[in-house]
């Protein structure tokens, strides 16, 4: 602004005008199709496009769209980039555009210039998820959303975003964790449910008589279906393997309980509007190329409201890579469309689609229906029509002060306190009176890390509150790299930083991975911390003269036992890639103006448990015959350096049960059976039922209650995040050591109690997955546990007796 005074106000004038002259220009070119005054301008009548006729249903008017194209123009609409239909009026568009944690550029149909620079990027989901606060979730889809539908307005965004990421981490070597929400499918699922809902939903239009119209504030992607956790992973010899080539042998009784639960619940109960297949095989047959996979679920079992896409390229991958049946693209396109797939990421339809219709393999109904499932998402999404509830939405509602806030406060919330020794001098937090004016060394690869905290899939950011930047708002700070980079590869660097440490007040080492190692596309060789990082660590820590905190940054676990016992070091914080605002939340951690609450959201094994299996074996229990460990906190029983859940607080917890269910009734009819469990331990008390399907059985939510007093027992107010699991009666062979079927975060005042409400429904949150793949109910005494593996918790189990009582027995 002060510059302008020095422009002549003519020019100043012309500039105005020039700009209000693009925006209304970029306004209305994609405010909506069906705009008189757009088809006016292309000198066509809209009259004479029924598919315009707002008196009509949407059924109807997608129907006729489509019902007017030629095949050709049918053909051109189903890729990614849609060519549109010039004599339909109908334009062009990018179905593919990305919002993981903020609106992204990935995809290209949406992007970034000087009129929408930036948009806000929260922390990737590992970091949110870490915390367990559902609201948080579903706050950040409804600000993602906003920014999306602003930019939409100003022509910078498409509808159609491909995210979340919400398969499951089976494997702690998997490149993509920092992508999703951990390793627990019920967390994953909640997570899914949350963020769809906030990125979709218009509020007061949650809910509709008629779902397949229901309007949609921007649509969302629950993607990749099905069995996909697997990127690259290559030091293995022969059993190297990448995502384009690998067969994914599973179970049912893994694809049930574990891979495709999440997506069940983001079409159940998110009811998304869009979900993608993945690029490897599920048992021998290409994700997208099966019938029972794609429609057989997603439409019959589960009822999708929405399209079905495919990954970029996933169908080209079937003919390239998995080389299926050794098909021709014709034979691989017949097969998907016939598998349900609607819209394919690439051009293999638009090639190839008309051929395989020529050649008969495929009727043009099915090209109809996948147009129509497709247009019909457009319609809601008010692609067509004028959507009043967004018109406002523009320039300052992406980047607002609300959401950069936002950011910040999720990436508080999910930064985790690992170590927190308070035997020593001084442990956190820092005291911000004392350590004003005072100097602290800020040191290492990650010191001044901006790019990496915002991961993948992330767009361009407001702006960067880097470590070292954010500790410089409570102390002085003196910062030294000590590594060139994530590698440390050059001892060269230590010394400076090994001096900063000597004389400083405090050290901060900042320390961890990033997509050279962790990435789409790359899947890790071990758990380390790459090069020199822990001999930086150590030597910095040795000499320091003040606390040393060291800030780990990365999505999957490190190795850093030795870091846990090295008196040197007084503290440890993991903060995932916490976003845009991630050096601010790190220093507010430390510096006690907030007191952490995150909790691990993945199993952080021992490093030899990569030597103990093949990252190819799919399987979740342990197979005893050739020595695997079991996956997850719900299989695996060995040593961990820290278990899924953990995470520490500046404050202590004490829980007591209030009131909980004691026992639980259900009914199974005079012609219905009891469903014979195998039990593992001789002699354990087998109930005569010993379990019902769960089909079978009158499932109400709230029969399964437990209510949890929460009380603050130390000095300084905090959050905590309250974890229930649920154990199956004991003797039962297979079942889970436990599984989580419910968290809330709580904020309790130094002193203070607070109540926890837990409602469950018990055909949920005490099943078990048979091996058969049932959903069973299993009678007997089931124990409820409430609390974490964090040390600073207390651990309460609460029995909970199920009857099945079989009438006329
Ligand atoms: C939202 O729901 C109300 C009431 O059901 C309805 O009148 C309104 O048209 C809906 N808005 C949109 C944009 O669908
Ligand atoms: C910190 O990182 C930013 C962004 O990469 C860079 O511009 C700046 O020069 C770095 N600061 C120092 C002191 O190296
Ligand atoms: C190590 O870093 C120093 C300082 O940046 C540089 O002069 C030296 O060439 C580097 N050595 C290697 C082996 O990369
Ligand atoms: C905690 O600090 C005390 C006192 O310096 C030290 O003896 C002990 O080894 C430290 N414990 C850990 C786990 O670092
Ligand atoms: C305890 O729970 C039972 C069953 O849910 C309920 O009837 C009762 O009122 C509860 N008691 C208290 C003290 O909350």
């Amino acid at each position: 602004m002060a510059s302008s005074t020095k422009m002549p106000n003519n020019i100043i004038l012309l500039l105005l005008l020039f700009l209000c002259l693009s925006s209304s220009f970029t306004t209305s070119f994609s405010a909506h199709v069906c705009d008189p005054d757009r088809y006016k301008k292309l000198s066509l009548d809209m009259k004479n496009f029924p598919f315009c006729d707002i008196s009509q249903p949407y059924a109807v008017r997608v129907k006729s769209l489509v019902n007017s194209m030629t095949t050709p123009e049918k053909v051109a609409q189903l890729g990614n980039n849609a060519d549109g239909v010039p004599r339909l009026g109908l334009p062009k568009y990018n179905w593919w555009s990305e919002a993981l944690h903020g609106v992204s550029n990935v995809g290209g149909g949406s992007y970034f210039d000087s009129q929408v620079p930036g948009a806000t990027s929260f922390p990737t989901p590992i970091t949110t998820t870490s915390s367990f606060n559902e609201l948080l979730w579903k706050n950040i889809g409804q600000a993602i959303s906003t920014e999306a539908r602003a930019m939409y307005n100003m022509n910078h965004a498409g509808l159609t975003f491909w995210s979340p990421n919400i398969n499951v981490v089976r494997d702690p070597r998997w490149g993509r964790i920092l992508e999703t929400p951990g390793e627990d499918p019920y967390t994953v699922g909640r997570y899914a449910v949350n963020f769809v809902r906030g990125m979709q939903d218009l509020i007061g239009n949650e809910t509709s008589k008629d779902p397949n119209t229901r309007s949609l504030k921007v649509s969302t992607c629950c993607k990749h279906y099905a069995a996909y956790d697997l990127d690259s992973w290559s030091t293995s010899g022969s059993l190297a393997t990448d995502r384009l080539h690998f067969n994914s042998d599973v179970t049912e009784q893994d694809m049930v309980e574990t891979f495709q639960r999440p997506f069940e619940v983001c079409v159940k109960e998110g009811d998304v509007s869009s979900v993608m297949c993945s690029y490897n095989s599920v048992n021998g047959i290409p994700a997208c190329a099966d019938p029972r996979l794609m429609k057989g679920t997603f439409r019959d079992e589960w009822n999708l409201h929405g399209y079905i896409v495919s990954d970029c390229d996933s169908i080209e991958t079937m003919v390239d890579d998995l080389q299926w049946m050794n098909d021709e693209p014709e034979n691989a396109v017949a097969q998907v469309m016939r598998a349900g797939l609607d819209l394919d990421c690439m051009t293999f339809y638009q090639k190839y689609l008309g051929n395989t219709l020529a050649k008969g393999l495929i009727k043009e109904k099915d090209m109809d229906r996948a147009l129509m499932n497709n247009y019909m998402v457009l319609m809601r999404l008010g692609y067509f029509d004028n959507f009043p509830e967004f018109a406002n939405l523009g320039k300052a509602d992406i980047c607002s002060q609300a959401n950069i806030n936002l950011a910040l406060d999720a990436a508080k919330q999910g930064i985790v306190l690992l170590k927190n020794n308070k035997t020593q001098k001084s442990f956190l937090p820092l005291d911000p009176v004392q350590f004003k004016g005072k100097t602290i060394a800020v040191v290492g690869p990650h010191a001044n890390a901006t790019k990496v905290m915002i991961g993948n899939y992330a767009g361009v950011p407001c702006r960067y509150v880097s470590p070292k930047d954010g500790i410089a708002k409570y102390a002085n700070v003196q910062y030294q790299m000590g590594c060139a980079d994530v590698m440390c590869r050059n001892g060269s660097l230590i010394w400076p930083a090994v001096r900063a440490a000597r004389t400083a007040d405090a050290t901060v080492i900042v320390v961890g991975l990033d997509e050279t190692i962790e990435r789409e596309g790359l899947d890790r060789e071990n758990m380390e911390l790459p090069g020199y990082q822990l001999q930086f660590i150590t030597q910095v820590a040795h000499v320091a003269s003040g606390p040393v905190v060291v800030v780990i940054l990365s999505a999957g676990p490190v190795n850093i036992l030795s870091l846990q016992q090295n008196p040197d070091i007084d503290s440890i914080l993991w903060a995932g890639y916490p976003g845009q605002e991630g050096g601010q939340a790190i220093a507010d951690v430390i510096f006690g103006q907030y007191n952490p609450a995150g909790r691990l959201p993945v199993t952080w094994y021992p490093p030899e448990y990569v030597w103990q299996l093949p990252m190819t074996s799919m399987q979740f229990r342990p197979i005893q015959s050739l020595g695997y460990p079991g996956r997850t906190y719900k299989f695996y029983s060995g040593p961990s350096i820290y278990p899924f859940g953990y995470g520490l607080s500046y404050t202590q917890f004490q829980y007591t049960v209030v009131n909980s269910t004691s026992s639980i009734d259900k009914q199974l009819g005079t012609i219905q059976h009891c469903y014979t469990l195998e039990y593992t331990k001789s002699g354990a008390a087998a109930p005569p039922c010993n379990a019902a399907i769960v089909d079978d059985l009158q499932c109400v939510d709230g029969d399964l209650n437990i209510v949890v007093n929460v009380k603050n027992t130390g000095q300084i107010d905090g959050d905590n995040v309250v974890m229930v699991y649920s154990q199956a009666p004991a003797g039962i062979a297979g079942v889970p050591i436990k599984k989580v079927v419910g968290f809330q975060k709580v904020f309790v005042k130094a002193g203070a109690t607070q109540t926890v409400t837990f409602s469950m429904n018990s055909c949920e949150s005490l099943s078990i997955v048979t091996e058969s793949a049932y959903v069973a109910l299993p009678a007997g005494q089931h124990t409820i546990i409430v609390g974490t593996d964090g040390s600073a918790d207390t651990v309460i189990r609460t029995p909970l007796k199920v009857n099945i009582n079989k009438q006329g027995s």
